[in-house]
C-alpha cells in the first residue's frame, strides 16, 4: 500500500524512515535535522558513516539557506533545478542539516528533485530531507517501487508509490568549492551540459574528493563482465543497439543512451533474480549520458572507477 505525501511529511517529523520516489532512483529518507533518523538510515543501509548524504529541498531559495551558493553554484542551479543534479557546497547553516548527514564536513550536498510526488512530499513536510538511494549499501540502486520496497522496505514508516523512475539513474554530483567547480560523480545532467553553463572542467584527479565512490558498488550478486560481445556459457547478455543479443534483456534495441540509462539498473536486478553464471553487457558509447551509464557498469564489475 503506498502511502499519501502527508502520510509520509508526518511520518518524516515524527523521526521515522521513508521510501521516497524521485525521478532518479528511490530514496530512503528522514529529516535532515534529526540526528536518530539519519542514523537508521545509515542502519537500514548498512552505510559506513564517512559517506555523507544529499538533503533534498524545495526550491533554489531554501537550497541557498543551508549551502553558501557562489555565482556558479547559482548558475547551475537555475540551469538544472529541478532535476537531476546534486550540488555541493559550503555549509552555510547547518541548524537543519545535522553533522551525521554531512558525514562531519564543512560542506553539504543539496538537490531539488523534479518528481512531482517528492515534491509534494517535501512541500508537506517543509524541511530539508536527506535520501540516499534505497537500495542497501554497494548494491543497484531501486528504480521500481517494488524493488525499493524490497531494498529498505523493512525499515520505513511510510512507502510512497512514485511509479517507475524515469531517469533511473543517480542524481549528477558536482561540487562548487573554493571557487572551483568539479565533477564528483558522473549522472543524469551529462558532463557537457555541466561545461555549457560553467566552462570546461578540471581533468580527472583534479577535483574534490567524493567519499562515496566505492569501487564496489552498484553490483548485483552475479559477476558483471563490461564491454561484452556475446554470451558466454550461462550468461545473461544486456544488449545496446540494434540486433545485439534477446531484446527482452536489450538495454535498449535503438541504441538509445537516455533508454538504456532508465533500464540499466532494473534489468540488472531482474537478470540477477534469474541466477545466471554470470551478468555480460554490451559495450555503451561513452558519449552524453553514456559517461554515467559505463560509470555504474564499472563499479558492478569491481574495476576501480
Ligand atoms: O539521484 C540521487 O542523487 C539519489 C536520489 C534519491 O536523490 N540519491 C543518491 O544518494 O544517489 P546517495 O547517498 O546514494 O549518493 C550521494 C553521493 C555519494 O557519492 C556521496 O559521497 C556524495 O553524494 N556526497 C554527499 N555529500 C557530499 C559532500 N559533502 N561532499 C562530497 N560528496 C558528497
Ligand atoms: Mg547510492
Amino acid at each position: 500500500m503506498s502511502a499519501t505525501p502527508d502520510e509520509a511529511a508526518r511520518a518524516l517529523a515524527d523521526g521515522a524512515l521513508i521510501l521516497l520516489p524521485t525521478e532518479t532512483v528511490y530514496g530512503l529518507g528522514a529529516d535532515a535535522g534529526n540526528a536518530e533518523a539519519v542514523a537508521a538510515i545509515f542502519a537500514a543501509k548498512g552505510r559506513p558513516r564517512f559517506n555523507p548524504l544529499i538533503s533534498h529541498v524545495a526550491d533554489a531559495e531554501a537550497a541557498a539557506r543551508i549551502g553558501a551558493f557562489d555565482a556558479t553554484a547559482h548558475a547551475l542551479a537555475q540551469a538544472f533545478w529541478p532535476g537531476p543534479l546534486t550540488l555541493v557546497t559550503p555549509i552555510r547553516d547547518a541548524s537543519h542539516v545535522c553533522d551525521l548527514a554531512r558525514a562531519g564536513l564543512d560542506s553539504v550536498a543539496i538537490r531539488v528533485p523534479a518528481h512531482p510526488t517528492a515534491r509534494a512530499v517535501l512541500a508537506a513536510f517543509g524541511g530539508p530531507v536527506v535520501a540516499p538511494s534505497a537500495n542497501r549499501s554497494g548494491r543497484p540502486s531501486p528504480t521500481t517501487f517494488a524493488d525499493a520496497v524490497e531494498e529498505t522496505g523493512f525499515a520505513v514508516a511510510a512507502a510512497v508509490d512514485g511509479g517507475d523512475c524515469q531517469v533511473g539513474l543517480e542524481s549528477t554530483v558536482v561540487s562548487v568549492l573554493d571557487g572551483q567547480t568539479a565533477l564528483l560523480r558522473p549522472g543524469a545532467v551529462t558532463r557537457d551540459q555541466i561545461e555549457s553553463v560553467v566552462g570546461p572542467l578540471a581533468g580527472g584527479g583534479q577535483g574534490h574528493r567524493s567519499p562515496g565512490r566505492l569501487a564496489l558498488h552498484y553490483a548485483p550478486d552475479a559477476p558483471v563482465r563490461i564491454e561484452a560481445t556475446a554470451a558466454r556459457a550461462g550468461e545473461i547478455l544486456l544488449g545496446f543497439g540494434p540486433g545485439v543479443g534477446d531484446p527482452r534483456w536489450s538495454l535498449s534495441p535503438s541504441g538509445d543512451p537516455a533508454q538504456a540509462a532508465a533500464n540499466l539498473f532494473r534489468l540488472l536486478r531482474e537478470a540477477d533474480r534469474q541466477r545466471p553464471a554470470g551478468i555480460a553487457v554490451s559495450p555503451v558509447p561513452q558519449t552524453g549520458l553514456g559517461e554515467a551509464i559505463n560509470d555504474r557498469l564499472r563499479r558492478a564489475a569491481g574495476f576501480v572507477g
